[in-house]
């Protein structure tokens, strides 16, 4: 699995403008697969056959796209919920994250992993205000959908970390970033695992401080556990 961290540590404006451009270029020609449940969302069994994401091991995480609390539309196919750091059956400490495939059929090998910055911010400011599928911005009265959504373009996973961030369990003991890069890669190989993403180009972007995190998961040991 290939790593490629797209940007420094200053990027928010630069990755979002790229990002529009090539939302743009994906679009033109190819007509958008419903792969996903646009419907909203339906018994397992019948979203396991729409699904490349839906399994045995993923399902307990799958989202009802139109259950969600205060938002009156459906937001399609996603799945959220806790992983662990490791495969260690004892394992206290987990990590938030809300995964949504992208509605582009040309990302269907590869993934984007967004951090908001911090340290110790969470990853769903960034989903719920600023690039996920539908927001809630401060000063507006309800959620919306977002027609500039990065899942447009391709998977996308925000996941809150480190450990004592937001809905993040257990309890948060690192001593540097190290330790922090050293987390999210053993989280990251659970969830390579839970939605089968084997062989997945994975891209790692955010915005401020995360330009730091990319830095440290962009290593061999983490290149390693994803493999
Ligand atoms: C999804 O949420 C909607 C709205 O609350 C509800 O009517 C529907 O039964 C839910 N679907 C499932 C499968 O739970
Ligand atoms: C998990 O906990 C059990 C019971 O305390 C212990 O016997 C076992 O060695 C632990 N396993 C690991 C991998 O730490
Ligand atoms: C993104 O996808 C949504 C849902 O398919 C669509 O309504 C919207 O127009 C798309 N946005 C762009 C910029 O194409």
């Amino acid at each position: 699995m290939k790593f490629l961290a797209a940007f420094g540590a200053f990027l928010g404006a630069a990755s979002a403008y790229s990002a529009t451009e090539a939302m743009a270029k994906a679009q033109k020609p190819r007509p958008i697969i419903e792969r996903a449940s646009p419907a909203g969302f339906q018994h397992p069994r019948l979203q396991k056959r729409a699904s490349p994401y839906l399994n045995d091991k993923s399902g307990k995480f799958a989202v009802n796209g139109t259950g969600i609390p205060l938002v009156d539309f459906d937001v399609g196919e996603s799945y959220a919920g806790l992983l662990p750091i490791s495969g260690n059956a004892n394992e206290t400490k987990e990590l938030f994250f809300w995964f949504f495939p992208s509605s582009n059929p040309a990302a269907a090998k590869e993934i984007a992993i967004w951090f908001n910055g911090g340290p110790g911010c969470s990853s769903l400011s960034g989903l719920l205000t600023e690039n996920g599928p539908f927001q809630w911005q401060a000063g507006t009265l309800a959620p919306v959908p977002n027609p500039y959504s990065w899942t447009n373009l391709t998977n996308m996973v925000w996941v809150e970390q480190p450990v004592g961030v937001g809905y993040t369990q257990g309890t948060p003991d690192i001593k540097n970033e190290v330790d922090l890069g050293l987390e999210f890669a053993g989280f990251f190989k659970q969830f390579v695992d839970t939605f089968d993403l084997h062989g997945f180009e994975v891209y790692i972007t955010g915005e401020s401080y995360a330009g730091y995190y990319a830095s440290l998961t962009h290593s061999e040991t983490y290149m390693n556990i994803v493999n």
